[in-house]
């Protein structure tokens, strides 16, 4: 097994964070013997730092050239006077766009061993296990026109029956290796692309009959989702409505720091946490880098159908929120000590070997 990895840290914490997913990737490599290989390039503010621009072309070109991307976070507040073409955000999304990752899988899971890091009480986190799927690469993210005039500022919502349905086989995919229920999010009772949302993924159903197919408001299901976690499983929406609901189901982790991420459905896949750059804490050892190792093992799943591999890195984040490795979002009453980002990829790195070895040391008998 041959893999060409381009590894993307971007700014903040990002760095830091990334590190252990290469890490945690390579202990892959190497226990099971594949041919991994790594290149770095540089995106968002550090891109813009070094070469004036947040995607500058030998890393597209990069990321073109893999079979996958892992990226760590875009952003910082030194950048927000720039025009928005060359903003760190410019970067990421230019890059969605030009994989074509059209679907964006985020998976929330109410880990037991943290669930008292939830504000939620425990047994209505028991058991929740939601995966967000956020249409990507269309809504009022990309839509136009857009701009400023003398009346103010505007932006377009739009969206075309293919990229509805393109994006909604994805969700009854997923649904089928999971709980077989679909939750679709939309704002129908005001909006057109909405309404056509709606009709789409109720009309796709069809060809889907052993999922369960069901409609929510976004206003409602925003409730829904922290009154009553367990009782969804995939959840689709449009895009911008896929940002916000994915930050709240951070919620059921415990901390934004716990969520991964997979866009699929492109030349080549990206693989990113869901947080952010978190400039605050930059540089300093503490980020939470579980977000950025769930990313690794989606990658692991989605672009190299290392399915046991991705299984066993999985489990490996469990046990080590188990044995109580957390970084300092993590910490609660119960658990005072807290550990440092290279703590936590340490643990996860030997969780993460045992059980490889013990695979093999089982299929060599
Ligand atoms: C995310 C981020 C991005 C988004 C930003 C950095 C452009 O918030 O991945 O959720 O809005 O998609
Ligand atoms: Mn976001």
């Amino acid at each position: 097994m041959k893999l060409k990895i381009a590894v993307l840290p971007g700014d903040g914490v990002g760095p830091e964070v990334t590190r252990e997913a290469v890490r945690v990737l390579r202990a892959v490599s190497d226990t099971n013997g594949y041919e991994f290989e790594f290149r770095e390039y540089p995106i968002g503010g550090a891109a813009f730092d070094a070469e004036k621009h947040p995607l500058p072309q030998r890393t597209l070109e990069g990321c073109l050239a893999s079979d996958a991307v892992l990226l760590g976070a875009v952003g910082g507040p030194q950048y927000d006077a720039l025009p928005v073409e060359l903003r760190p955000e410019a970067g990421i999304l230019g890059l969605r766009k030009a994989l074509g990752v059209f679907a964006n899988l985020r998976p929330a899971i109410a880990y037991e061993a943290v669930a008292d890091c939830s504000p939620i009480r425990p047994e209505i986190l028991r058991g929740a296990n939601v995966l967000i799927v956020r249409e990507l690469l269309g809504g009022i993210y990309f839509g136009q026109p857009r701009g400023r005039d003398e009346h103010g500022a505007y932006d377009t919502m739009r969206y075309s029956p293919q990229e509805i349905e393109r994006v909604a086989r994805i969700a009854f995919e997923q649904a089928r290796h999971r709980r077989h229920h679909v939750t679709s999010v939309d704002k129908a009772n005001v909006l057109e692309t909405s309404r056509l949302w709606r009709k789409v993924l109720s009309d796709l159903a069809g060809e889907y009959p052993d999922v369960k197919l069901d409609h929510a408001y976004v206003d409602s299901f925003a409730m829904q989702l922290i009154a009553t976690p367990s009782r969804f499983d995939v959840v689709v929406t449009e895009n911008l409505f896929g940002d916000v609901l994915s930050d709240e189901s951070a919620v059921l982790s415990g901390s934004l720091g716990m969520l991964g991420s997979a866009s699929i459905g492109g030349k080549v896949g990206l693989f990113e946490p869901i947080h952010g750059s978190a400039p605050d804490i930059a540089g300093k050892n503490i980020a939470n880098p579980i977000g950025a190792i769930a990313s690794s093992a989606m990658l692991l799943r989605f672009a190299a159908g290392l399915h046991r591999d991705a299984d066993d890195v999985e489990s490996a984040i469990a046990l080590t929120l188990e044995k109580g490795y957390v970084t300092a979002d993590l910490r609660s009453e119960k658990r005072k000590t807290v550990v440092t980002t290279r703590e936590v990829g340490d643990e996860v790195e030997r969780a993460l070997t045992d059980l490889l070895s013990r695979r093999l040391a089982y299929h060599a008998v």
